[in-house]
């Protein structure tokens, strides 16, 4: 199953509520927290969260790209996303931390960096519901796909097929038309797209035909043969 995510980055802040309606069929909203620590850049936070989960009925895919995420993440779940991504470089205790999202109701999930390996996190993968690996430096919306993180994708696909796990693999960044039946035939099930929706005429349509794209390119990828 391909789930698409459109990252309200891309948005427009002023109408969040709308924005949000504008993509009704996808499958997640991504929302992009960012501290200007652990990025060089600053979006929003816990308040902005609580109200938009309150402002639609898509789930909220929470991407937090700060630093002391032991400290903030459990407040992302208690103000209602769905799901939250704490990234491997920002995390003290990554098990600790992900086991508490889990008792507190919501997917726990970590994120890579383009240079953190996948291999050191092997062991703490039963512990996710999700994988995040990104395909662009984190911090801004509309930079260009890195191909050079395909390969982990691949590898990272073998270590779930290898454990036998029920873990979600996601891509993030430059994930377009152009690229995304790359990330799935590589072993990628959930895909993150801001300019390539919000930038769209029509971001319903948009997610569709992402959508319809991942699918086909995941029906032929070696990965996912008897799925
Ligand atoms: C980047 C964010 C992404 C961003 C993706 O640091 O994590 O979620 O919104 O935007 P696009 O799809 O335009 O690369
Ligand atoms: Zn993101």
């Amino acid at each position: 199953m391909a789930q698409i995510n459109p990252s309200i980055l891309s948005a427009d802040f002023a109408r969040l509520a709308e924005e949000a309606k504008a993509v009704e069929g996808a499958d997640w909203l991504h929302v992009d927290v960012m501290d200007n620590h652990f990025v060089p850049n600053l979006t929003l936070g816990v308040p902005i969260v609580e109200a938009l989960s309150k402002a639609t009925a898509t789930p909220l895919d929470c991407h937090l790209m700060i630093e002391d995420a032991d400290r903030w993440a459990p407040l992302y779940v208690e103000a209602g996303a769905g799901s939250v991504t704490f990234h491997a470089e920002a995390a003290a205790a990554p098990v600790r931390l992900a086991r508490e999202i889990r008792a507190k109701g919501a997917r726990a999930s970590m994120a890579l960096k383009p240079a953190t390996p996948i291999e050191p996190y092997e062991d703490l993968l039963p512990e996710l519901d999700m994988l995040l690996i990104m395909t662009v430096e984190p911090g801004f919306g509309g930079q260009a796909f890195l191909d050079i993180m395909l390969p982990k994708i691949r590898r990272t696909r073998e270590l779930i097929s290898k454990h036998g796990l029920e873990l979600w693999l996601q891509v993030d960044g430059g994930v377009s038309a152009t690229t995304i039946e790359r990330c799935a035939e590589a072993g990628a099930d959930v895909f993150v797209a801001g300019s390539a929706v919000y930038g769209a005429k029509d971001p319903a349509e948009a997610v569709r035909a992402l959508r319809d794209q991942a699918v086909t390119a995941t029906e032929t990828a070696p990965w996912a043969c008897g799925h």
